[in-house]
């Protein structure tokens, strides 16, 4: 008698027996994939809220607990002791590197910080100066497979065999790619990467150098850089890593896929938050609000307290938490006293003592700091997802390589209630509203009946 825990759905007379499958840490799922052979029906679960879609190893979050763990590591303890390249390292290949495996992937990245020249045309009048850095990077990252074409063959096993070398030019290009994007949005000479710096410092040196003077961020700034970067390397089945997972699951290369997620990611309702917190906080301060009028405006359903709400966390987001005692550093750094943080600190006091926000576990999340944070290093506003992407690249590798590697993996097909209109005929143009009159009698009058010839060819 096995003790495999079985779920009973009854339908009608009829109850079926579906298997339960259990996660590493007790989590719990009925497999319900033999739910429509053995029942007709399908489940529907808009925002898959309650859906799990796959199995994953990369990734543990416990939303009701505020737990966030990149391959059993806790998200603090990487926080503290990691930098966004070991923490890449570990979420891709599943374990923390040695010294020499780190140094060797710390020099293929480095070695692959630069662009193919012929890609330098692009911010050559490649793009309008206004187009949105996400839509450049997007459209980039696709088009660095073309340099590359014995790794996007979209035939799973070579793919496969060139995933390291894939793996490292991606992680190091999407930062050469977002400072040639910034540089050439501003009309600044393009800046090459250097061989001796580290992937954040260089990432700095690319975005802020001048041909006539070399930037040497603070310590502390690159480190922050490197901080967000690392809160925000995985995240296990969000918005953008499940479009990754999806345009995976078709057989589709690396980088068409993570191509699609830096689309996904643009949203303001997920990557393109941190950039509206921002934006809010400026609202809220020009109008001279400590933040009252517009929490009541949020609960009144005229607005959204962007940065706040997570559709796991009911409770604080752990990287908010991190992130909020990094802003306060960088910006004594920088010797900023930045009223936006002040305000961001009187918002979340309200909202914690706020019942609205207190009955639908509406926390900060880690858009709600990190936009403060990038503010005060200097990014534009239009860079900020652009820096989520950054540092999500190694989850959407991850995954990537999860799906690509499952042996008889299937394409992702979800189904769907069909909810339009019934069976009906095809109207000819003559006879539909505002032509002649629908008595008027002629060979054709009769419309071209579907319903038969559908009828017929179900006969035939
Ligand atoms: C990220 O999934 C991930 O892992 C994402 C991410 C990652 O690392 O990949 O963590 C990154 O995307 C963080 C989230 C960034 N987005 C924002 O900060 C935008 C503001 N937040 C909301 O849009 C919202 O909270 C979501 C999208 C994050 C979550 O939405 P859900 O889970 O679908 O929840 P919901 O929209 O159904 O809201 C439930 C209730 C509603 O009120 P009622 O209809 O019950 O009265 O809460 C309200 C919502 O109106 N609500 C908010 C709110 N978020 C939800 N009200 C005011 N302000 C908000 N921010």
């Amino acid at each position: 008698m096995t003790n495999q825990e079985v779920a009973k759905i009854t339908l009608g007379e009829n109850t079926f027996d579906f298997p339960v499958v259990q996660g590493t840490e007790g989590e719990k799922a009925i497999d319900i994939s033999t739910l429509r052979s053995k029942t007709g029906y399908i489940t529907i679960d808009e925002g898959f809220a309650n859906t799990g879609a796959c199995q994953s190893a990369i990734t543990y979050i416990d939303g009701e607990k505020g737990k966030l763990r990149y391959r059993g590591i806790p998200i603090e303890v990487m926080a503290e002791n990691s930098t966004f390249i070991e923490t890449a390292y570990l979420i891709i290949y599943g374990e923390l590197p040695t010294r020499k495996e780190m140094s060797n992937f710390s020099q293929k990245v480095l070695r692959n910080a630069s662009l193919h020249e012929a890609m330098m045309h692009f911010f050559d009048g490649g793009f309008p100066f206004s187009a949105h850095p996400m839509a450049i990077l997007s459209s980039l990252l696709n088009s660095v497979g073309c340099y590359y074409p014995y790794m996007v063959t979209n035939q799973r096993e070579q793919d496969l065999e060139h995933f390291d070398d894939a793996a490292a030019l991606l992680l190091s290009k999407v930062r050469t790619i977002a400072a040639m994007t910034y540089r050439m949005k501003n009309g600044l000479p393009l800046i090459y990467p250097k061989r001796d710096l580290g992937y954040s410092q260089n990432f700095l040196h690319m975005m802020f150098t001048e041909p006539y003077h070399e930037y040497y961020p603070h310590d502390d700034i690159t480190k922050a850089l490197d901080l967000i970067l690392l809160l925000h390397a995985d995240h296990e089945q969000n918005c953008s890593t499940s479009t990754v997972r999806m345009v995976a699951s078709s057989g589709a290369n690396l980088f068409a896929s993570v191509s699609a997620g830096v689309c996904a990611l643009w949203g303001p309702l997920h990557g393109g938050a941190n950039m509206q917190v921002i934006q809010m906080l400026q609202e809220i301060h020009a109008t001279g609000d400590d933040g009252t009028k517009f929490i009541e405006r949020a609960k009144r359903g005229e607005a959204k307290l962007m940065g706040f709400g997570h559709r796991l966390y009911k409770t604080y987001d752990p990287r908010a938490i991190i992130l909020r005692g990094a802003a306060e550093k960088v910006l004594n750094i920088v010797k900023l006293k930045d009223p936006l943080l002040d305000i961001a600190r009187r918002l979340e006091e309200k909202a914690r003592s706020d019942s609205y926000f207190i009955d639908r576990n509406l926390y900060p999340n880690v858009d709600f700091y990190s936009g403060i944070i990038l503010k005060a290093i200097g990014m534009p506003l239009d860079m900020f997802t652009v820096m989520f992407a950054i540092g999500r690249m190694p989850g959407w590798i991850a995954h990537w390589r999860e799906v690509a590697s499952k042996p008889k993996g299937k394409i992702s097909r979800p189904r769907q209630v069909y909810i339009g209109s019934p069976l009906r005929d095809y109207v000819k143009m003559r006879y539909r509203e505002g032509e002649i009159s629908s008595d008027y009698e002629s060979d054709d009058h009769k419309s071209h009946g579907f319903g038969s010839s559908e009828n017929a060819s179900a006969k035939a």
